[in-house]
């Protein structure tokens, strides 16, 4: 056990890859856990799998859309009552709805998006940060993505949302600090979950990120406890996508040709041709 042990540890997405994953783990470390999601079933059954751990890890199942403000309300109720504080919030709740712009639904796919994970990290945190600010200490993890970093085509809300994620990250740890509050953006690339099942991937070909980088939910947990052992700014998992992160910045006119040249018009040559667009 760590010092993770007795930690009171609220995960939305719970229900679920990395935020399953990651609860159980930090179940495993002795803490006790909060779980957030909608589908309340399936956050019965990991609390009871928790709790059969012993070790004095302890687990409390939350039915909460994190789209609904009283949801969350409730939530962080949930939590206080049962474990009286909240030390550690891993911000996970997500999901991604994969198409070229216009094809995406204005309510179902953008709106949405934005609600979950954008104003679903945010309006949680509103509501766990005046508890953490009285305890005088607390971390808040906020799940972004590689797309938090680096936008791609057919990504656009869905960088969108993470972008979001990773300045609201940053701007909130400089404003945290003295109150013994960390912040932290986690920046995994591709992960086997149920993501990819809500995301509605519609591709000609088939372009996937290679099997030696491809990451499960456990490796993301691993990181995740790793940060709240050892907190720091930001964790770009893994590392080839750091060197995507710093080409994207370095050279975005490389990126956006390659992008554009070897992705975007293969990928929508048909259209184009029928519309008569003319590429040179
Ligand atoms: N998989 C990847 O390649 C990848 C890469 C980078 C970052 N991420 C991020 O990692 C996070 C977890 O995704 P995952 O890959 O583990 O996918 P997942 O298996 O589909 O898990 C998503 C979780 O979010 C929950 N959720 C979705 N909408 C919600 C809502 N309105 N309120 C409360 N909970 C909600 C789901 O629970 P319910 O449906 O039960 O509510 C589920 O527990 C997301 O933020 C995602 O953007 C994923």
């Amino acid at each position: 056990m760590t010092y993770l042990g007795g930690q009171v540890v609220v995960v939305t997405g719970a229900s679920s890859g990395i935020g399953e994953a990651t609860a159980r783990l930090f179940g495993r470390a002795g803490a006790r856990v909060v779980l957030a999601a909608r589908r309340l079933e399936r956050l019965e059954a990991l609390a009871a799998e928790i709790e059969a751990l012993g070790g004095g890890a302890a687990a409390a199942p939350v039915a909460a859309d994190v789209s609904r403000l009283a949801d969350i309300q409730n939530l962080v109720e949930q939590a206080l009552a049962r474990f009286g504080r909240i030390d550690v919030l891993f911000n996970n709740a997500g999901f991604g709805r994969l198409d070229w712009f216009e094809k995406l639904d204005p309510v179902r796919d953008i709106e949405a998006q934005v609600a979950v994970n954008v104003l679903g990290v945010i309006q949680t945190t509103r509501q766990v940060l005046p508890v953490m600010m009285a305890q005088r200490s607390g971390h808040i993890i906020n799940m972004a993505s590689v797309a938090g970093l680096v936008g791609t085509p057919t990504y656009t809300v869905y960088a969108a949302s993470k972008f979001a994620v990773r300045g609201f990250s940053e701007a909130l740890r400089r404003e945290a600090a003295p109150w013994g509050i960390g912040v932290s953006a986690v920046y995994p690339g591709g992960v086997a979950t149920e993501f990819g099942a809500h995301a509605g991937i519609k591709r000609k070909r088939r372009v996937s990120t290679p099997a030696w980088m491809r990451l499960t939910a456990d490796d993301v947990a691993r990181a995740v406890v790793g940060l709240a052992e050892r907190p720091r700014a930001s964790l770009i998992i893994t590392w080839p996508f750091r060197i995507s992160a710093w080409l994207n910045q370095a050279l975005p006119w490389l990126v956006d040709w390659s992008t554009i040249r070897g992705f975007t018009i293969p990928e929508r040559i048909d259209e184009l041709r029928a519309a008569g667009v003319r590429q040179s």
